[in-house]
């Protein structure tokens, strides 16, 4: 999209973090505003602090649930007439080692992470096909392009948003709908709640044992959290992004190695290196 003053942005996740800095962003740009959150309070409060005439409208919404993302669209084409982008960002987290995670816990991560993204793509998409103009930007994160250990289910989630959101670049382009742009953004360590991700944990759903290892893994990664990127700079990105149509939306150009090392260790058969722990290909330093 050339121009974004003046046009409609949905941004699901908006009450925190990546979602409300995205809402910043696009607001310094001029445009409206539908956030929508499971946080009633949390949502209130982060609009009610948007720069003074933003026009935001605050929509709660459950995005595991299609009837409710289909009810977020009808709602922000009710209120400003149209929609020009749609950010599939609301996310969840949980760690410990792949086999000790309850059905629950599995179902809870991807319906937010994965289905949230598969229902935003869904409900949206036809609206901006038809009206020939609009943007999908889908939050994946490095996570998506990478496998860190501990990390197993919110991995396997955000490496399906990767996916999809290759798909439905191609599947746009065959179908002839140049007008509608898609990003995938993968970030790094940003500085979120993202960690705090527990705080939207259904009752019924198990949290998992992690263990010794898994949590003095999930402290190490709060803190690296906590001391993350300002959640303003990927905002910034975003826009950047939406308007010179840019797919792959990276925030840790330091981390490259990791997509590159990977790829490596596929392409030459060579067992995966595994994220934060010493490669043990590589020579033995001294002392
Ligand atoms: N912070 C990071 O380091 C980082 C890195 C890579 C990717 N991400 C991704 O960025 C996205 C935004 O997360 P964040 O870091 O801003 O965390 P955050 O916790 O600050 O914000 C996430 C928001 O999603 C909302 N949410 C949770 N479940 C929901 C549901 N079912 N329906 C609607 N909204 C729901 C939360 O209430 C919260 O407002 C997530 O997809 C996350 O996986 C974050």
């Amino acid at each position: 999209m050339e121009e974004l003053n003046g046009k409609v942005a949905v941004v699901t996740g908006g009450a925190s973090g990546i979602g409300l800095a995205m809402a910043r962003a696009f607001a310094a740009e001029g445009m409206k505003l539908v956030l929508a959150d499971i946080e009633a309070d949390v949502l209130d409060k982060a609009s009610s602090e948007l720069p003074e005439g933003t026009e935001v409208e605050t929509v709660l919404c459950d995005v595991s649930d299609p009837e409710q993302v289909d009810a977020l669209r009808d709602a922000a084409v009710d209120r400003f007439g149209a929609v020009h982008v749609v950010c599939n960002n609301a996310g969840v987290s949980t760690g410990g080692p792949v086999w000790a995670h309850s059905a629950s816990d599995w179902e809870w991560v991807l319906g937010v992470n994965l289905y949230g993204v598969v229902n935003g793509v869904r409900s949206f998409t036809p609206l901006l096909i038809e009206q020939g103009e609009g943007h999908i930007v889908n939050t994946a994160s490095m996570a998506g392009l990478s496998s860190p250990p501990f990390m197993g289910v919110y991995n396997v989630s955000k490496h399906a948003v990767v996916a999809l959101s290759e798909t439905l670049f191609g599947d746009l382009a065959l179908f002839g709908a140049q007008g509608v742009g898609v990003s995938v953004l993968c970030p790094g360590w940003v500085r979120t709640r993202i960690h705090e991700a527990s705080r939207n944990r259904p009752d019924a759903v198990e949290a998992p044992e992690a263990g010794e290892a898994a949590s003095a893994f999930a402290e190490i990664a709060g803190s690296l959290i906590n001391s993350g990127l300002d959640p303003d700079d990927v905002g910034k990105l975003v826009v950047d992004a939406v308007l010179s149509r840019r797919f792959y939306v990276l925030t840790h150009p330091e981390w490259m190695s990791m997509i590159t090392g990977r790829v490596d260790c596929i392409v030459n058969g060579t067992d995966p290196v595994i994220a934060g722990l010493p490669d043990p290909s590589a020579e033995p330093s001294e002392g």
